[in-house]
């Protein structure tokens, strides 16, 4: 759906930021993207810009446990994200690495930069930046808003945002539909393989964020029990009710 077409996003007058935060597994990613392309505004996947960072250590060899080294890269990586719902690509140094950061081999090593204080700060701002961005009326939403989506949003990143939503699963959802994900099942053995990865990175990133427990004015919707299209409907349900606004419908009926 293009951002031009939909006649309840040409109707909101005011631009719509929506802070969506949870854990590895919890169909936030998914979610937040579509999300965002109903609406008809950007979509910024904050995830993967701490996985683009990872990336670009790696790739100038620089060790990931000297913090130093890796938050001097960071800084001077040229990294340009795409913030098109129907086409999010990220791009590094000209190099399209939208798959390459999806490997386990990035998977199992962001937590070392994500726990970066430094590249915190850096990448929060480029993350503060891209959302005020969309406020302006020259910008890729014209305008409309955005819909950013990690670990820290709702708190740091965005606290202010008009919607603010946790979205949350079970332990056993969360590794069933990440072993689905990466393993193309989600039979025991396959959930076992997924159990470290999932579990061990939240662990390690709950040193620097909170992102399992709803901060205050922050709207919880667990979806350990609702399929793909019931998650989407109820995070439009809870932003139409915390931004009070129309979403998803044509205003003028
Ligand atoms: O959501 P994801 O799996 O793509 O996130 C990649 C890593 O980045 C993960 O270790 C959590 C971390 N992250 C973070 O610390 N803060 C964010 N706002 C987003 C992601």
């Amino acid at each position: 759906m293009s951002a031009d077409r939909d006649p309840a996003v040409a109707a909101l007058g005011s631009p719509l930021v929506v802070a969506i935060d949870g854990p590895s597994g919890s169909g936030k990613s998914s979610v937040s993207r579509a999300v965002a392309g109903r609406l008809g505004v950007a979509y910024l996947d904050t995830g993967a810009m701490y996985r683009a960072a990872t990336w670009w250590c790696l790739r100038r060899g620089v060790d990931l446990t000297d913090a130093d080294s890796v938050s001097r890269a960071v800084r001077v990586m040229p990294l340009v994200m795409g913030i098109d719902p129907a086409a999010p690509g990220v791009h590094v140094d000209g190099t399209d690495v939208s798959e390459a950061i999806r490997t386990t081999e990035i998977s199992t090593a962001v937590s070392a930069v994500a726990t970066n204080l430094d590249v915190r700060s850096e990448l929060r701002r480029l993350q503060r930046a891209a959302i005020d961005a969309e406020r302006e009326p020259g910008s890729f939403s014209g305008g409309r808003g955005i819909v950013a989506e990690g670990r820290d949003i709702t708190t740091v990143v965005a606290p202010d945002a008009d919607a603010r939503i946790l979205l949350t699963a079970s332990e056993e959802a969360r590794l069933a539909r990440r072993a689905l994900d990466v393993h193309g099942e989600a039979g025991e053995a396959a959930v076992a393989a997924t159990r470290d990865q999932v579990l061990r990175r939240d662990r390690d990133d709950s040193a620097v964020s909170q992102f399992h427990v709803a901060a205050d004015g922050v709207v919880t919707v667990d979806s350990s029990d609702l399929d793909y299209e019931q998650t989407i409907q109820a995070v439009l349900d809870v932003i139409e009710q915390v931004a009070g606004r129309p979403q998803g419908a044509d205003p003028a009926r």
